[in-house]
């Protein structure tokens, strides 16, 4: 696999049951906190990028991937927050996630994101919940949402069928 990839089979920690009982959830803290999986990554995730002009990461661990590849396309970050993070006004987004349910949020007055090609990063697809409403969210505040990449999808729960047509990278599937 690539360099990306065996970073993630090598370090990604799985922990059961958490943080509901029957969910198996990835933390790529380690894939992070090693210096060439991240720039296996960031470079990656980048390379599904080339059209963007503003990357938009998800909080939370979406921030850490978002900066990395904005500096290597030479675009600006904007960080897409859970709900009451930000000051008002803001435009916001109610989702089901795996376990209950969130809300993401971007500022409303500060940041035009009209006509923007937006790159949506993330460091795990799941059910696909977050990604689609962080592009709901991104399209109706008139930004084109060009792609999403992630790290790591989760097949079996079908994200990437309620994706849809859109373009959308994974670096390594499980
Ligand atoms: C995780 C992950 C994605 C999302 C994927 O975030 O970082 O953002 O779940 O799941 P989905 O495809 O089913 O929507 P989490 O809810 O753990 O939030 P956090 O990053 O704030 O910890």
């Amino acid at each position: 696999g690539t360099e990306a990839q065996q970073a993630v089979t090598r370090l990604t920690r799985w922990a059961d049951d958490f943080p509901e009982k029957g969910v198996r959830f990835a933390d790529l803290t380690p894939v992070f906190a090693d210096a060439a999986g991240l720039r296996a990554v960031v470079d990656a995730l980048a390379e599904a990028g080339r059209e963007a002009d503003l990357v938009a990461g998800i909080d939370a661990r979406g921030f850490l991937l978002g900066a990395g590849v904005a500096l290597a396309l030479g675009t600006g970050v904007l960080a897409v927050r859970k709900a009451g993070k930000l000051p008002p006004p803001v435009h916001s987004e109610s989702y089901d996630l795996e376990y209950g349910t969130a809300r993401l949020e971007v500022p409303a007055d500060t940041i035009d994101l009209t006509g923007r090609r937006v790159l949506v990063v993330d460091d795990v697809l799941a059910t696909g919940g977050t990604l689609v409403a962080a592009r709901d969210l991104l399209t109706r505040c008139g930004a084109e949402v060009v792609g999403a990449a992630v790290v790591l999808e989760i097949g079996a729960l079908n994200g990437r069928t309620r994706w849809g047509s859109g373009a959308l990278t994974a670096l390594s599937e499980v």
